[in-house]
């Protein structure tokens, strides 16, 4: 058995940026609401760039690539989270294949919301465990802002969601003891409700039914957020799926140099901060700038942490994520 690792890191954000007065002109909210509540300041939103989920899963995915030091047609697989992608199907992971112009290797997509980047790093993972597969490009990609309800009925969510993408390279690594140590991942769909689009769904919402009824207020496109009860989840499910890889590896809480929580609220990364008694260079967050963008979230957190040289060879960090499903897990490195 191999381990695996991560060898580029990439990202992309659209230039458009929206800042919590912009969208208080949109609908009943404010600055200080959202601040106080979220940590959010602006996101990004594709504005007239012609951005999708695809092209911007592309664009951090040739950042990536570019900084792993292979070649793109080293690739040996692709896999792509996201819930928004730009069809109902296929998914946007061949649409990547083409616009690398990689060979034909198989193209995986993931719907696993706010979890998504860590299921699909699990998955590259176990396929390089096994030495299936050498190189695994891992994207999370989301446009949001199409899909929000941007009046004030949608308010509750709409202020929290950006857009953007990060990307992963990963590769064999033969020393058992770096790279991915452990992987960790759990779902609760008694609470699927709980954070849901629910249209179009085949055998609930089909769009046949939406037509038929031609319902201009039909809210079952736009996201639906019990925002207290997925907030107290939440919380209790990233310190146990934290301790779990903890525990995995004997290490402990003193061991953790950077935790990349998922950018739901900045409230969940404190709530955990506070909990681990991590210093504020242990725990990288940058939902002030970007607001919540699901999949692409910890890619681009990571990315951004990467860069600014916050994550050191040696370093043991770990990546945590709690969504819609409920899912949440996380990913355990010695970087
Ligand atoms: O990424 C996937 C996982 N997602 C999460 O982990 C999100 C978890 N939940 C949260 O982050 C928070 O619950 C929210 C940020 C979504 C909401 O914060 P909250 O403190 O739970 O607020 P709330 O929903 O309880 O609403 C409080 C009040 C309500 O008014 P009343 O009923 O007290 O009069 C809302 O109508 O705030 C009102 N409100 C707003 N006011 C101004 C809701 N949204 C807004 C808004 N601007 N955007």
């Amino acid at each position: 058995m191999y381990n695996s690792k991560i060898i580029g890191l990439g990202h992309f954000v659209p230039e458009h940026i929206v800042t919590n007065d912009e969208l208080s002109t949109m609908m009943d909210t404010n600055d200080e609401w959202i601040q106080e509540r979220t940590g959010i300041k602006e996101r990004r939103w594709v504005k007239d760039s012609g951005d999708t989920t695809a092209t911007m899963g592309v664009k951090a995915a040739k950042v990536a690539i570019e900084r792993s030091g292979i070649d793109k047609d080293e690739i040996d697989f692709i896999i792509f989270a996201t819930l928004s992608p730009d069809m109902y199907f296929p998914g946007p992971g061949v649409q990547v294949q083409e616009a690398l112009d990689i060979k034909t290797v198989g193209a995986l997509d993931v719907r696993n919301q706010c979890s998504g980047f860590v299921y699909a790093i699990s998955v590259a993972d176990q396929f390089i465990k096994t030495g299936m597969y050498k190189n695994v490009l891992v994207i999370g990609s989301e446009l949001h802002s199409h899909g929000l309800d941007k009046t004030t009925r949608g308010r509750g969510v709409s202020v929290i969601f950006g857009d953007g993408a990060g990307a992963a390279v990963l590769t064999r690594e033969e020393d058992g003891s770096k790279g991915i140590l452990s992987t960790h991942l759990h779902s609760q769909g008694e609470h699927a409700k709980e954070l849901v689009v629910e249209a179009p769904g085949m055998g609930t919402r089909w769009v046949t039914d939406i037509i038929e009824e031609g319902n201009a207020d039909d809210e079952s496109y736009f996201p639906h957020m019990n925002g207290q009860f997925v907030f107290k989840n939440a919380v209790v499910r990233f310190s146990e799926v934290i301790m779990e890889g903890l525990h995995k590896n004997s290490l402990e809480v003193t061991d953790i140099d950077m935790l990349i929580p998922h950018q739901a609220n900045l409230r969940i990364s404190q709530f955990i901060q506070r909990k681990f008694k991590l210093e504020d260079h242990q725990v990288f967050n940058n939902i002030q700038k970007y607001g919540n963008t699901t999949a692409a979230s910890i890619p681009i957190a990571l990315t951004e942490a990467w860069e600014e040289g916050k994550i050191k060879s040696g370093d043991t960090v770990i990546l945590a994520a709690f969504g819609s499903g409920f899912t949440w897990g996380s990913v355990i490195m010695k970087w």
